[in-house]
């Protein structure tokens, strides 16, 4: 039987994601998704509701799930990582112990993003060693797992010849966006975004016109950014749109939104400083809700989803890639892949985030104009961090880590990263025996 392993299947984002595969649900008929999970009660939710949602479909499509790995990635054509280890409870840790240091906490930016790469890089790696040791031959890993372009170095680095793709909706959701303001079909939207994950500028927006009509393509930038002057500053920008939007006006481009917490640090530390709860002690309140909603909807003669965890772009996107692979056809995205030169002003031979034509053969870099200079000079200081920090990941380097942390632009001094990393390793330590118990074989 053909099998689509989701890892991190009990995830509140899942039953999105599977509602959007099944915009093409012949290219499944007779096969097995299977949800993969740490915790049986959120995954047993998510597979019911999946398995109800195929039904209304009418698809031929079995949803099951487990609790074990080597079962789950057996012959597995597709793989579809979304773990988060740790969960949300350590996430909040990611979000809090910075703050009190004077730094932003954040899942994937600053010290909170390079401690959660900690936790994350090892489990990516080991679903990889398994998967080529169980999976299909030629299994395709996409990767929505966090920190993005940190896994994405690591996974280079470790599987250089995997077909791997990682991707990250920020990009895809914020043409989703602009194509609301435009009044048009997103998909007639493309992006020239280059950078690295949650950190990255558009100069170029073009429309394509639709589908059976003549006409140019045109760059819409320029009307997007004439418009941007006249949105009313909002100070403080926290809004992830009012942040995008001072960026474009400041700036000229268009921005991936998470450039807004370097760019305005201090206003968002000061914002954060002061909420009571942190972004994901907020989501788990949320989450609860969620699965409640999904158990009663898996019951339902018509079962239906009202309710999301994540922008309609997420699952969109995840599910058009895997279309795209399973279908053969081809189709531009914007991934996280190597740097073959084709991001100029960023390194060669590191992860990167970048359009590409991506069909069953494997993905084309599409050209893109270089950064610029003052673009890309804030980029290669986060992706240095990054690419140190993913090497820390792997080996359980504590002093790597502190050279990471260090040369993140977020983190004020040496000895600020030298008490961030001990606490954060220590506040996560039972997910982190590489760093712990000299076992690490990285
Ligand atoms: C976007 C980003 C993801 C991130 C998520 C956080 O989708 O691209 O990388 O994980 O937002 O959203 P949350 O609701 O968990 O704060
Ligand atoms: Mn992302």
């Amino acid at each position: 039987m053909n099998k689509l392993t989701i890892v991190g299947g009990g995830s509140a984002y899942t039953p999105d994601i599977l509602l959007s595969l099944l915009r093409e649900k012949d290219l499944f008929a007779g096969w097995n998704w299977v949800l993969y999970d740490v915790a049986e009660e959120p995954a047993r939710i998510v597979a019911s509701l999946g398995q109800a949602l195929a039904n209304a479909a009418c698809a031929d499509v079995k949803v099951t799930y487990t609790l074990d790995k080597e079962e789950a990635l057996d012959g597995a054509r597709f793989i579809l990582a979304q773990p988060r280890p740790g969960g949300l409870r350590h996430r909040a840790l990611d979000e809090r112990i910075p703050l009190r240091h004077g730094v932003i906490g954040q899942e994937t930016v600053g010290p909170g993003g390079l401690s959660f790469a900690w936790r994350s890089i090892p489990v990516v790696i080991d679903l990889l060693d398994t998967a080529f040791k169980r999976a299909e031959p030629g299994f395709w890993f996409i990767s929505y797992a966090n920190p993005a372009g940190m896994v994405c170095e690591a996974v280079l680095k470790k599987y250089p010849n995997a077909r791997f793709l990682a991707l990250c909706d920020e990009p895809s959701g914020v043409q989703h966006e602009i194509a609301k303001l435009l009044r048009v079909e997103p998909w007639r939207l493309e992006m020239e975004y280059r950078g690295i994950n949650h950190a990255g500028w558009v100069d170029h927006l073009y429309l394509k016109p639709a589908p059976g009509q003549d006409g140019e393509t045109n760059d819409v930038l320029p009307k997007i950014r004439s418009w941007a002057r006249w949105i009313p500053s909002l100070v403080p920008p926290i809004g992830e749109v009012f942040g995008t939007v001072r960026l474009i006006k400041e700036h000229g481009s268009l921005p991936d939104p998470y450039l807004r917490y370097y760019y305005y640090a201090d206003v968002i530390f000061s914002h954060l400083s002061k909420l009571k709860m942190t972004r994901a002690e907020y989501l788990m309140g949320r989450v609860e809700k969620l699965y409640a909603y999904y158990q009663k909807e898996a019951a339902s003669p018509k079962p239906q989803l009202r309710m999301h965890r994540g922008h309609a772009s997420h699952s969109d996107l995840a599910a058009s890639v895997i279309l795209t692979l399973l279908s053969g056809r081809k189709g531009r995205f914007i991934i996280q892949q190597r740097n073959e030169g084709n991001v100029p002003g960023l390194p060669r031979g590191h992860a990167a985030q970048f359009p590409a034509d991506v069909g069953p053969d494997g993905w084309r870099p599409v050209p893109v104009p270089p950064l610029t200079e003052r673009q890309g000079a804030l980029i290669r200081r986060i992706q240095e961090a990054e690419i140190l920090n993913a090497e820390a990941a792997l080996r359980g380097d504590r002093s790597l880590a502190v050279e990471a942390m260090a040369t993140n632009p977020l983190v004020p001094s040496r000895a600020v990263a030298e008490k961030l990393v001990d606490e954060l390793l220590e506040a996560h330590r039972e997910l982190l025996p590489q760093f712990f118990d000299g076992s690490s074989s990285r």
